[in-house]
């Protein structure tokens, strides 16, 4: 196995809930959730009863074949993204990708193609052009399809009818957590329009109810013409959607494809998950549990702390010193939590987490800072 697997000393073997557990049957308030995709927690029911019930037809038909699953997710998707279309796939990276093509072919003969400073956007060669991090790029920059990668401010002036595309996320993860002003998030949109360039949003860690709107977009002001989800989609399975106004057209007919994409099998469960999202009305409940948790956040007295930053349950904690040994004395003391960039340590906790839940994260997170401190 790659040695990229593995390196936090656990081993996973059962979990419910917010709460995952080792070989050894020690339990771990869950706040890492398998980089975000247990947006719902572990073994969550109805997602179990999804997936049992879903196992019993086929489990995968190819693309050319039409399937019940795939029109009923569309249908649930066209009632909160009314004219669209969307393009089923495996992952966030794969989704980047088919936006990328997308775009490109929908904006013939146009050179520019914008990212953001500090974005990440996946790590197949499209995506990892519009990925920043030097670190990741290097070995295969010269494989990359120029990006230009800018700073937030400058983004709107940059925009001119040269752009294909401008992708942003609307709250940076990987990157540091860090949310775009709605402000400059309607100048973006606002450029985008201008110069007929379409605008990509890269929802795959913000999205689908994790930041306080289904869509993240619409709380940062960014109007976006190409979309893209991944992660907790179908509860921690593998899915990527890739979702465009209708009118702006299609792939041509054999410009993209994926055999595993739109298998009934993760949709039924994206299906099953979509429903408890506007059933239960996750997303005012994670942006209420967010602001709970910054305000438990903020309360820390520690000399460590440098900003609290985040939307709903993305949250993060710039520190003055490196993140990786807090986030170890985390998981010793039972709480799981993960990095963004050298020195924030990242917080994705699941719908799930109750009050109890962010209080001990945060407690734990205090007590591993007045160690590292002292
Ligand atoms: C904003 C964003 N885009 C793209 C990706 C890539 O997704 P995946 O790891 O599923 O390929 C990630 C993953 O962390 C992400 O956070």
């Amino acid at each position: 196995m790659s040695g990229i697997y593995g390196g936090r000393g656990l081993t996973a073997a059962s979990g419910s809930g917010a709460i995952l557990r080792d070989e050894e049957g020690k339990e771990y308030l869950d706040f890492y959730c398998g980089s975000g995709a247990a947006l719902f927690g572990h073994s969550h029911p109805v997602l179990v009863q999804a997936l049992v019930k879903a196992s019993e037809s086929p489990w995968t038909i190819g693309i050319g074949m039409d399937s019940k699953v795939r029109a009923a997710l569309k249908g649930s998707l066209e009632e909160l993204l009314p004219g669209h279309s969307v393009f089923y796939c495996n992952s966030g990276t794969e989704a980047i990708e088919a936006a990328l093509k997308l775009a490109v072919s929908l904006r013939p003969g146009r050179k520019k193609l914008l990212a953001l400073r500090r974005a990440f956007h996946g790590r197949t060669l499209g995506a990892l052009s519009l990925t920043f991090n030097p670190q990741y790029r290097k070995e295969w920059a010269h494989l990359l399809p120029d990006v230009q990668h800018v700073k937030p401010e400058e983004l709107p002036d940059l925009i001119d009818a040269d752009t294909a595309a401008v992708f942003v996320e609307p709250i940076q993860g990987e990157g540091g957590v860090y949310p775009l002003s709605p402000s400059l998030g309607a100048r973006i949109t606002e450029s985008c329009h201008k110069a007929d360039a379409l605008l990509v949003c890269d929802e795959i860690q913000a999205g689908w109810g994790r930041c306080g709107a289904f869509s993240a977009s619409s709380l940062v002001g960014l109007e976006p013409d190409i979309l893209c989800f991944a992660k907790g989609v179908a509860g921690g399975l593998p899915i990527g959607l890739t979702l465009w106004k209708k009118n702006l057209g299609d792939f041509s007919p054999s410009g993209h494809g994926s055999t595993y994409g739109g298998n009934p099998l993760v949709l039924a469960i994206a299906e099953a998950s979509l429903r408890l999202l506007t059933t239960e009305a996750l997303p005012s409940h994670a942006a209420r549990s967010g602001t709970f948790f910054r305000e438990l956040l903020g309360k820390i007295d520690s000399p460590l702390i440098s900003e609290v930053r985040g939307m709903g349950l993305l949250n993060g904690v710039e520190l003055t010193i490196k993140a990786v040994p807090i986030i170890k004395r985390m998981q010793d003391k039972g709480v799981l939590v993960l990095p963004a960039g050298p020195s924030v340590v990242r917080f994705l906790p699941p719908f799930v987490a109750v009050e109890e839940d962010f209080e001990r994260a945060a407690a734990v997170f205090k007590e591993a800072l007045e160690e590292e401190g002292s």
